[in-house]
């Protein structure tokens, strides 16, 4: 009966949710749910990959699924859980590691990235992420996969893993497409452009419970370009500033760059930046409020984690037992 297309994705909630994990990913999931079958997740077991101060992980968490639900993901049509309550992301996450590749892996960007951060903690989790994260997604057999660009080779990696497992086995696995947004892929750090935006950078990081007067002094200290035009003019490769905050102001307001070269004629960055640090403030506003006022509501909160996990639980335990049953595992 249910021909609805599936949506999943998921962050880890090893920090405050900042506004690149918003334009690059939660905005793009959002009012989608009469379209497709949405799955949204906290990725909690993924975090342990980095040393977390455990109070706040749970913390970040739960804040996390406010956000959520803030952002307009609506529990009764969205199933939103958080990852280890449904532990067949764990089960079969183990059996995918027996699918994937020592070279693939090695390959990962973002394993490279964090063990060159991480170097007193490059532990094996580290190295197999992937896998889980296959896990994730290859058991709600999605279409789509939501994500920022930093996250699509992740995803193409996992396609390689289900056509593997499906060349294997037959017909197992659904092969999911990436879905990248066209504005707010990849959000760079407010003063350090050639990095991306993420919470290790914490001055250059708009998070998305910031007070708006903090949200503003950070754009105003953003770091624009060193060249003498200082004119607002989308050149990514000599103005890696200015289309940093052109991306953003695109992905806040809907307005396409023609627009803001435009609107922004004849001004210096000096009106420039604060513009900008308003429409996000304003965009991030109701969001904010909402959340708060959802996070002060445990029950509630409790409520829909365990309703997500039951609901996910089920569709997660029919992919599974089919794994289980085509690689050879006796029922139980
Ligand atoms: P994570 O937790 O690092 O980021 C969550 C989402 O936010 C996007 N993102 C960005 N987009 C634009 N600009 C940025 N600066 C920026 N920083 C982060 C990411 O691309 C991502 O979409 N491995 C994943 C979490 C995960 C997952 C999954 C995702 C675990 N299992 C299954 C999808 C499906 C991660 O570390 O994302």
């Amino acid at each position: 009966m249910d021909e609805k297309k599936v949506m999943l994705s998921g962050i880890q909630p090893s920090g405050e949710l900042h506004l690149g994990n918003y334009l690059g990913a939660i905005k793009n999931w959002g009012a989608r749910a009469e379209e497709f079958d949405c799955y949204y997740f906290m990725a909690d077991l993924h975090t342990l990959t980095v040393r977390q101060v455990p109070a706040e992980l749970r913390r970040h968490t739960l804040e996390q699924l406010a956000i959520y639900i803030a952002c307009g993901l609506d529990p009764e049509k969205n199933t939103l859980f958080i990852q280890s309550h449904v532990p067949q992301h764990a089960e079969l996450g183990w059996v995918l590691n027996c699918y994937t590749m020592f070279g693939e892996l090695s390959r990962m960007t973002q394993f490279k990235d964090k063990s060159a951060k991480h170097a007193e903690n490059i532990n094996g989790g580290l190295f197999t992420y992937p896998s889980l994260m296959a896990a994730d997604i290859l058991l709600y057999q999605p279409d789509f996969v939501p994500v920022g660009e930093d996250q699509k080779q992740h995803v193409e990696l996992t396609r390689d893993v289900a056509q593997r497992f499906n060349n294997l086995y037959g017909e197992t696995f659904k092969i999911p497409e990436p879905y990248i947004p066209k504005t707010g892929a990849r959000i760079m750090s407010l003063n350090a452009p050639d990095s991306k935006m993420s919470k290790s950078i914490p001055e250059g990081c708009v998070f998305l419970m910031d007070k708006p007067e903090d949200i503003q002094r950070k754009f105003k200290r953003a770091i624009t370009d060193s060249d003498t035009e200082h004119c607002v003019r989308y050149d990514p490769q000599t103005k890696p500033g200015v289309a940093n905050l052109m991306s953003i102001y695109a992905a806040c307001t809907g307005r396409s760059f023609a627009e803001i070269e435009t609107e922004f004629d004849g001004q210096g960055y000096g009106a420039f930046k604060p513009a900008v640090g308003d429409a996000v403030i304003e965009m991030l506003r109701p969001i904010r409020e909402e959340a708060q006022r959802i996070l002060a509501d445990k029950a509630y909160l409790e409520q829909v984690y365990r309703d997500g996990a039951q609901r996910a639980g089920y569709v997660a335990n029919k992919t599974l037992r089919k794994v289980y049953k085509k690689v050879g595992l006796v029922a139980r």
